[in-house]
């Protein structure tokens, strides 16, 4: 089935939004319609989501399904991401991929606790989960972590 599929982003130097734009690539391969857009916010320094003052809010009530990327921050999925995911209305009846991007070469230094964090505000909003991975920046792993989670994510819808 040809899904609309939105890559929703928050990347703060540009290391998450690059593999999601490559992501983005492979996955029109497949046929399906995508788009990518940011979620950004005013205080994007802010380390309390509470706090976080969004500025870029993407609608997704008209996508199929979601891939939702991050940068993992203080050992914690971003603020801005949980700002967003938090406000978001509802995920019900929508596949739905998370993937973060960390400084530190393993997924236990953070990533994992990320990740974690997304699954669970998505499946409180009735989301369900299909995939889901954490690319550690500084290892030298990295451009095949990438290359690998692209194809499972992309294998995924
Ligand atoms: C405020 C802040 C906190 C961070 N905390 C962590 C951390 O706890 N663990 C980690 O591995 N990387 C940490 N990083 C590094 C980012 O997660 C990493 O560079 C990521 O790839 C950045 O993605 P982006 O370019 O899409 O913003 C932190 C970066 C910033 C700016």
């Amino acid at each position: 089935m040809i899904m609309k599929i939105g890559i929703i982003v928050h990347s703060h130097t540009g290391n998450t939004y690059s593999v999601a734009e490559r992501l983005k690539e492979r996955l029109m391969v497949t046929g399906h319609s995508l788009a990518l857009e940011r979620v950004s916010a005013f205080n994007d320094e802010q380390a309390k989501a509470g706090s976080i003052r969004l500025k870029e809010v993407p609608e997704i009530s008209g996508y199929d399904a979601l891939v939702f990327a991050a940068p993992v921050q203080g050992f914690s999925l971003s603020s801005v991401m949980k700002a967003y995911l938090t406000q978001v209305p509802t995920l019900k009846n929508k596949k739905v991929a998370c993937f973060v991007t960390e400084f530190f070469p393993y997924p236990w230094m953070g990533g994992n606790r990320a990740i974690l964090q997304m699954k669970s505000l998505c499946e409180s909003k009735g989301a369900e989960i299909c995939g889901t991975g954490v690319i550690n920046w500084s290892s030298s792993q990295r451009n095949s972590m990438i290359a690998q989670l692209i194809e499972r994510l992309s294998s995924s819808f």
